[in-house]
């Protein structure tokens, strides 16, 4: 299996705050002394991560998809060493459907949670898949969430999006194991960062949460191992428990008949 450690170059997205940019801050620490390309919409923010080595391109991830296939364009051009990709940025909102529902927010959060990071893992495939084909190891690395397994009714918009691109992550795994690309997930259980400065719920969260480098470790473990999943703490638990059992079966239904749709 494909480990952080073989990555030559890295992409994450969502490098600006919280889960990111630790990522990003210890992806460029590794031996093999990676490139690390940082995103965010936050000038200042890539600016600072500038001063660690880390490459900034500013992107609003909530953008066209002309304006993405351009980012990823201009990422590949000056990058045709980007072997892994690792898609972090994210938001979350509260929504109450008793009451009046903004549904440009609703449509705003799954933009930016799932079909951003569809969209640009479509425009990226054929380079890393023109990459894996040369015999380099190449990753897609996605983000998701503890609440992709149990829903919380506070947030019904944002667990949804998690569900999605959990689903999306298994599908992709199996469909590019053939072009020799590695699709990982990661699942966050509660953790220490700017996700819920929004809501102003952080004061309150910040008591249950998980310290950023407590799950960073964890996570910057299980990616050297080159785990397909990488959960910590609850979402480990409740990985396995609800999870891992569909595993087998997906196994089988991608082996038995992958021509089967319903
Ligand atoms: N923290 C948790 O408890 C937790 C739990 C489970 C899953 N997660 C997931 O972990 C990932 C990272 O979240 P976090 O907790 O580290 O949150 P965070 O501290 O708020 O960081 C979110 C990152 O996403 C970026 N981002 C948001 N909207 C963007 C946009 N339109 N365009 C480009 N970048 C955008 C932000 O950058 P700019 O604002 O600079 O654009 C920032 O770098 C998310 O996918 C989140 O859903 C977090």
């Amino acid at each position: 299996m494909p480990s952080i450690l073989d990555s030559k170059c890295i992409l994450v997205t969502g490098a600006t705050a919280g889960i990111g940019r630790a990522l990003a801050l210890e992806t460029a620490k590794l031996p093999s002394k990676p490139k690390v390309i940082g995103c965010g919409r936050r000038q200042d923010r890539l600016d600072q991560l500038s001063e660690a080595g880390i490459e900034g391109m500013q992107l609003d991830v909530n953008a066209d998809k002309e304006t993405l296939k351009k980012f990823v364009d201009d990422l590949v051009n000056k990058n045709p060493d980007l072997d892994t990709i690792v898609l972090c940025a994210g938001i979350q909102r509260q929504f109450d459907f008793q009451k009046e529902v903004d549904l440009d927010a609703v449509s705003l959060e799954f933009n930016v949670n799932y079909f951003s990071v569809v969209t640009t893992i479509t425009y990226l495939i054929p380079h890393l898949a023109r990459l894996a084909a040369t015999g380099r190891k190449c990753s897609i690395i996605t983000v998701t969430s503890i609440l992709s397994i149990i829903p919380k009714p506070l947030v019904p918009n944002y667990c949804a999006t998690k569900a999605a691109l959990h689903s999306y992550t298994m599908s992709l795994r199996a469909q590019l194991q053939g072009a020799n690309i590695h699709v990982a997930e990661i699942v966050p259980p509660l953790v220490e960062s700017e996700l819920h400065d929004a809501q102003g719920t952080t004061d309150v969260l910040s008591k249950f949460w998980m310290p950023l480098d407590e799950f960073t470790n964890t996570v910057m473990e299980g990616l050297k191992r080159g785990d397909t999943v990488v959960a910590a703490g609850n979402a480990k638990n409740d990985y396995e428990q609800f999870e891992h059992p569909k595993d087998t079966a997906f196994a089988q239904t991608t082996i038995s008949a992958p021509e089967y749709v319903n």
